[in-house]
């Protein structure tokens, strides 16, 4: 049997929408849990992707004066391909609804279903957001207020709804409740954090309705293969291109591998639908359901949800442009608890770029290059004796470490990062300690100078490799600088449960001072 792989995904994101950080948030975070997991040598497989199905995608490419087709397209290479280099995202694939595979793959999923007795077709008659593309109880209609004053909106986001009624497919959900109430409480990481579980828990508690799953009035969508005149519910058909963008249909065995997901990331805003919908339809189709669904918070912004919307939506290349992706990555997995709402501010990423990776890190690899550089002509000397000093930098890199991989596995990068933090803590204060500037105006002392300077380059190899999967760039430099890669190879090789053994980096290393990895910016807000 091949090798299981770790599959993580990002929710596909809406084509019409312009990319925010919103969006760039799950991204970040999706690729630095992959970065991490491979760098602890697992196969891993990290999938985006846009959604580009539906009405509202519809009404904007006609009033756009183009076809669907044309204005996806579009809108994929000159927004949401272009977001992932933006912020520096390795991501294994990018999955279009419009693709062919994704095609052939949900109208294969539906007749698997429909064979399985788990569709029927029925009367539809009630309200339905197009700008949230989802059907929208009676219980949740208000009457609109302002700019809405006249019309019917949604209670859920505020958007416009619409009387519908149509002949639709419906989906056995109900049948489910019961089943996915065991489900949960058999596997209790099935939907995290705590939080979302007790919400979806309570909200299936309350009773299950059969889904209606289809549309008959418009036709841009996938069609259901056994009644062209219908297409599939956007959201339905976006939940399975988890599915067919790794082989549901067209590769059986490589689905075997990578399924069941290992990780879906999604807002907290969309974790009904993949933690309930989703594995209920997975049931019904046969196939096993994911291994853990995680809702994160919304970025708030002046206190508020930021969306397009509100006017409030900021795009993630207004940061980069600034800061770099690095510091861009490392904000937001550092300043926010992954799974919580949390406020984000631009003199919050000023304040941390400057503190954390400007002083602390970067400052910290430039000043240990250049006193090499400056007492040991850039070679690595060797260690001489350690005290206890060292045996303690030693001692928190190791603990750091595995508390950081500790909290990846439990998708809390933020507390990853506050550990690694303690090692550029450490190293700082020990350089303080020792001060090997005053060491060195002893010639007698030169192998106390060689052991601090090497073990505070070791420190620094450490960070390097720890940090790559959060501030690639930065990390890539330092490696080069510590030249590392001769004797130990490419940075990304490098493995987590390898890093903390001590004494890694040989001596005689070339050591050359890095460009500055983070240099002071002077924003317009300072
Ligand atoms: N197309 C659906 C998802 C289908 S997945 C099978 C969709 N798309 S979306 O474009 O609206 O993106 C929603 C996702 O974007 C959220 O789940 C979340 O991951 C991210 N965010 C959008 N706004 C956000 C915030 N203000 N804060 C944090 N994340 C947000 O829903």
């Amino acid at each position: 049997m091949s090798e299981s792989t770790f599959y993580v995904t990002t929710p596909i994101y809406y084509v019409n929408d312009a990319p925010h950080i919103g969006h760039g948030y799950t991204t970040v975070m999706g690729d630095i849990i992959t970065r991490w997991h491979r760098q602890r040598g697992e196969s891993v497989w990290y999938t985006t992707g846009t959604d580009e199905h539906g009405e509202k995608v519809l009404r904007k490419a006609e009033a756009n004066g183009v076809t669907p087709q044309e204005w996806v397209d579009k809108l994929v290479e000159e927004e949401w391909r272009p977001l992932l280099q933006t912020i520096d995202v390795a991501n294994d694939d990018f999955t279009r609804t419009t693709d062919q595979r994704h095609l052939d793959g949900a109208q294969a999923f539906w007749i698997a279903l429909n064979e399985r007795g788990a569709v029927y077709k029925g009367e539809f008659s009630g309200f339905y957001s197009v700008g949230a593309e989802e059907f929208v109880g009676d219980d949740d209609v208000i009457d609109g207020e302002d700019d809405d004053a006249g019309f019917k909106v949604s209670k859920l986001d505020g958007s416009r709804v619409e009387l519908i009624a149509e002949e639709n497919y419906f989906f056995r959900l109900s049948d489910y409740q019961q089943k996915l109430l065991d489900f949960y409480e058999a596997n209790p990481s099935f939907i995290q954090p705590e939080s979302a579980r007790n919400e979806v828990i309570s909200f299936v508690s309350r009773g299950l309705r059969d889904l209606s799953i289809s549309r008959s009035t418009f036709d841009w969508g996938i069609s259901v293969p056994w009644d062209e005149k219908h297409i599939f519910y956007v959201w339905i058909e976006a939940l399975l291109s988890y599915a067919t963008s790794v082989g549901y249909h067209n590769d059986r065995e490589r689905f075997d591998e990578v399924w069941p997901a290992g990780i879906h990331l999604v807002g907290k805003d969309i974790a009904r639908f993949h933690a309930v919908i989703w594995p209920a339809m997975l049931m019904a189709a046969g196939e096993s359901v994911p291994h853990q669904v995680f809702a994160h918070g919304w970025l708030l912004v002046g206190g508020q949800k930021m969306s397009k919307s509100k006017a409030n939506g900021i795009r993630p290349d207004e940061i980069v442009d600034t800061f770099g992706s690095d510091a861009y990555r490392y904000y937001f997995a550092r300043a926010l608890t992954f799974g919580s709402d949390g406020s984000i501010s631009w003199e919050d990423i000023s304040a941390r770029y400057h503190a954390e990776l400007a002083n602390g890190f970067g400052n910290l690899a430039s000043r240990v290059a250049a006193m090499i550089g400056k007492y040991f002509g850039g070679s690595l000397p060797a260690a001489g004796a350690t005290t206890a000093a060292e045996q303690k930098v030693i001692d928190v890199v190791a603990e750091a470490v595995a508390e950081a991989d500790a909290a990846i596995e439990a998708v809390a990068p933020q507390d990853a990062l506050s550990a690694i933090w303690r090692i550029v803590d450490e190293l700082n204060g020990y350089l303080t300690e020792q001060a090997p500037w005053k060491v060195a105006k002893d010639d007698a002392a030169g192998d106390r100078l060689a052991t601090i300077l090497s073990t505070a380059a070791e420190g620094l190899r450490v960070l390097a490799v720890v940090l790559n999967p959060v501030t690639p760039k930065a990390s890539a430099v330092l490696w080069d600088s510590l030249g590392a890669g001769p004797a130990l190879g490419a940075l990304a090789d490098q493995r987590i449960d390898a890093v903390a053994a001590w004494g890694q980096l040989p001596v005689g290393a070339t050591i050359t001072k890095p460009a500055s990895l983070f240099p002071r910016i002077e924003t317009a807000e300072e």
